[in-house]
């Protein structure tokens, strides 16, 4: 049988708002999430026997702390009819920059075992196994733009009409997420009662979303790692600045960082801070939002 090829989508969040922390030590947060084209693929091929054999070509570890080989057993331990299955994972998303790189892998290891498997798993059904691996896995699963909330796994589809071509640019190292989640504990004092709290701007960037007006919501994106990521990593700043001067409409750090995506009404814009970014050593990478994955 030929393998089967699946996408596995990155993700930006173009809004953020940690509110809480639970005794277990995750975090409460407001985020909105939406899928862009940038993408790892994974060819899975269903093979004699049980259990996962994994091909990273190298770039990263195939055992069990690889999220694709967690994702198969958590989806043979729901169905109790596993099978086995020879993996292909072509990289493409930055790892450790705040796009989800690992959790799109995931969910689409869980599509890709449940069309093998005749769709034994609604969505749903999916989700709930996703959310037991990792707290944006359930979103990779579904993908598109949606607002999330709990510890990223109540999820809801918001309208996104906005447009434009986006550039995703990392400079230096990744971050490592429980390590941003620290820092944010110290600044918010572990986000308990007398903390600060986040701005309200979920509803004007709803709006501005709906509105589609890129200049409605450019004051409205917001990602409360900034500002614990931006002064220990002075880069994301200035990739930032690079972006605007290339005629960015707005650009932002993703998740815990240290990604930064910018938002270009014009492509051709786009491209040259493309190559701007590329020149001064960074990685940067074109691609657009999607709302199918
Ligand atoms: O769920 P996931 O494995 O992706 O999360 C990685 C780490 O990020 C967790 O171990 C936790 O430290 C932190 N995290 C959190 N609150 C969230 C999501 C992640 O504290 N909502």
């Amino acid at each position: 049988m030929a393998a089967l090829r699946v996408k596995a989508n990155a993700k930006i969040n173009l809004y953020l708002a940690v509110t809480g922390k639970r005794p277990n030590g995750y975090h409460d947060l407001v985020t909105v999430m939406q899928s862009v084209s940038l993408a790892d693929t994974l060819s899975v091929e269903r093979v004699g026997g049980e259990g996962i054999s994994l091909d990273t070509g190298g770039v990263l570890p195939a055992d069990d702390s690889n999220l694709v080989c967690r994702a198969a057993k958590a989806y043979f331990a729901k169905s109790g009819m596993p099978f086995g299955v020879c993996v292909k994972l072509e990289k493409q998303i930055p790892m450790q920059a705040g796009m989800g790189g690992g959790s799109a892998d995931a969910a689409a290891m869980l599509r890709a075992l449940n069309e093998l498997d005749g769709r034994r798993f609604t969505e749903a059904e999916l989700c709930e196994i996703a959310a037991g691996i990792g707290a944006d896995v359930p979103f990779c699963v579904v993908g598109g733009t949606r607002l999330c909330r709990g510890i990223g796994e109540v999820m809801e589809p918001i309208e996104n009409r906005l447009r434009g071509t986006l550039v995703v640019a990392i400079g230096g190292e990744g971050v490592s997420t429980p390590v941003a989640f620290g820092e944010l504990d110290r600044k918010y004092r572990n986000f308990q009662e007398g903390g600060e709290s986040a701005p309200d701007h979920l509803l004007p960037i709803l709006a501005a979303m709906r509105s589609g007006i890129l200049t409605e919501a450019k004051p409205h994106f917001y990602n409360m790692f900034e500002e614990v990521i931006q002064p220990i990593r002075p880069v994301v700043g200035e990739i930032k600045e690079t972006m605007c001067d290339y005629g960015a409409s707005a650009a932002m750090m993703s998740g815990s960082g240290p990604s930064v995506w910018g938002i270009f009404a014009d492509a051709s814009d786009a491209e040259r801070a493309k190559a701007a970014l590329l020149a001064a050593g960074h990685r940067a990478y074109v691609c657009e939002m999607v709302e199918e994955i």
